[in-house]
């Protein structure tokens, strides 16, 4: 058995709980589009063709934002390509995923979508094809009232009401060399900063994200945010961040202590955001949006589901199947802890995108015709998304540690904490990382008095499972939340959990100011 100590303080807060930081990622990529949100001959689908079953998954899972239409995707895409008539919108082939783009969904129905889901949208420009002149089209065309081309032509395609896009995002991963239109920080943070007026002319209220790093570990890392600021820090609100991880080879502790590296990430992307900002005697904050992260297999050249191979052999398909990653409980345990990581920096990273929403790299799964369910990486996500409201706490943790290759030593529990004052709760989200040990974890309130326990749930290998079960078409509830009785608050309001080995879990309290 481990322990672990966690401090809370009513007073040591990091800042509000940014409702941005449960985004989600929609690409028109694989099946995330086509047979996943959207598939009008399903038996769910609503008179727009959405996928009803999903749509309720959503919701559910308490996704706040939606990136679209990409990723790399973006990087060839036309917009114009995706509105007015569907019968006369054109069949393009996407370079990005090799796959032939029908056009049947686009701007307008993605809008109508994120309504229903009750999702704001963030909307990512080409930058990679295309510059200036589209990227201020696409904001007059989706914000602008009325009475001038862009805006007219929105209202005659059937959306009188303009779209009221609020955040943008200005390109993707364009450090990356596999990006279409590839350009160094210098040409990139010119076309950024240019953009980005020219964008903010049409509509002043919009918030713009210039492209990080595609990853902490690319050769640019670090120079690129530096150089790309020194460009376009005036024009831009925020810069972003990317990074998916995986366990190699069976090294499981350095899968489980890998949010010490998007710790280490968030740091370092602050750090170089603020160096921008002093040598600029700046007063303006620029923020992080965790666009993309996640859980994601790569499986490199041999994997029937990658891109490239379909490539290789000459192959262009409509939607194929493409990194559509089963979730175990291990990854749900890891997923758990990047939340915790990313709330713990809520006062900078205002905004994050678990990428994708469904079918590739997913919390959400469908099938053609079929089924939709919950993988297991949904239920951190959706809990945290749902309880994790008011202040964020500083949370004090101390305790047993454990060593991995990859990512130096780690705490075996890992947490993070919110104090609502109006509705007198508190939630400590916790990831027991260790394999085969239980946790015995005390969590000390000041300033507060712990009350009682309002819902305690956790996720861990079900019984007769091992840390691999997942959830699948068949076995759609493997893994889920059930009740954690193993908590108490003692006489001296302590509050004291036992979490099994390999575990994430909520508890809630409802508390008084003491
Ligand atoms: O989310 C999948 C892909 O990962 C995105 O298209 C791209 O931006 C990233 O490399």
């Amino acid at each position: 058995m481990t322990s672990a100590r966690i401090i809370l303080d009513r007073d040591f807060t990091v800042g509000p709980v940014p409702r941005r930081l449960f985004g989600s990622f929609v690409e028109h990529m694989g099946r995330c589009v086509y047979t996943g949100i959207f598939e009008p001959e399903h038996p769910t689908a609503d008179e727009n063709g959405y996928r009803q079953d999903v749509l309720e998954l959503t919701r559910e899972l308490g996704v706040s934002i939606v990136r679209y239409p990409g990723g790399n995707f973006v990087s060839g895409y036309r917009w114009e390509d995706g509105v007015g008539p569907v019968e006369t919108r054109p069949r393009r082939l996407d370079g990005a995923w090799h796959t032939v783009e029908t056009n049947a969904f686009g701007l307008h129905e993605f809008a109508g979508w994120a309504k229903k889901a009750g999702v704001e949208v963030m909307e990512a420009i080409n930058l990679g094809t295309r510059g200036v002149e589209e990227a201020r089209a696409l904001v007059e065309y989706a914000n602008h009232p009325g009475g001038t081309y862009w805006s007219d032509l929105r209202a005659r395609n059937g959306a009188k009401d303009p779209f009221g896009i609020t955040v943008w995002n200005l390109g993707n991963e364009l450090d990356g060399p596999w990006q279409i239109g590839h350009k160094t920080a210098d040409e990139y943070g010119r076309l950024a900063q240019e953009a980005g007026k020219a964008m903010k002319l049409v509509d002043p209220s919009i918030e713009l994200v210039a492209v990080g790093s595609s990853g902490r570990g690319m050769p640019t890392f670090g120079q690129w945010e530096y150089t790309v600021l020194s460009h376009a820090y005036d024009e831009v609100d925020y810069v972003s961040m990317h990074a998916y991880y995986q366990e190699h080879d069976g090294d499981a502790l350095s899968f489980l202590a890998s949010s010490n590296d998007m710790d280490g990430f968030i740091d370092e992307v602050v750090a170089t955001v603020d160096a921008v900002k002093a040598k600029r005697h700046s007063k303006k904050q620029v923020n992080l949006s965790f666009d993309e992260w996640n859980v994601w297999y790569q499986r490199g050249l041999e994997s029937e589901d990658q891109p490239h191979v379909v490539e290789k052999r000459g192959i262009w398909r409509e939607h194929p199947r493409l990194i559509e990653d089963t979730y175990n409980v291990t990854d749900a345990v890891v997923v758990g802890s990047f939340l915790n990581s990313l709330l713990r920096h809520g006062d900078r990273v205002t905004i994050a995108n678990q990428a994708q929403l469904v079918n590739v790299i997913a919390p959400i799964r469908s099938e053609e015709g079929g089924p939709a369910w919950r993988q297991t990486i949904y239920w951190p996500f959706a809990r945290m998304a749902e309880l994790a409201t008011g202040q964020i706490l500083r949370t004090a943790a101390s305790g047993d540690r454990f060593d991995s290759a990859q990512y130096g030593d780690a705490p075996v529990v890992d947490a993070s904490s919110t104090y609502d004052e109006e509705t007198g709760r508190v939630a400590v989200f916790l990831a027991n990382r260790g394999l085969d040990e239980a946790s015995d974890v005390t969590v000390s309130l000041r300033g507060l008095d712990a009350q009682q326990v309002t819902r305690a749930e956790v996720l861990t290998i079900p019984e007769g499972g091992d840390r691999f079960t997942a959830n699948t078409e068949l076995l759609q509830d493997a893994v889920g939340l059930t009740r954690l009785d193993a908590v108490t608050i003692d006489e001296g309001g302590e509050v004291r959990v036992t979490l099994p080995a390999l575990s994430w879990a909520v508890v809630e309290l409802a508390v008084r100011s003491a």
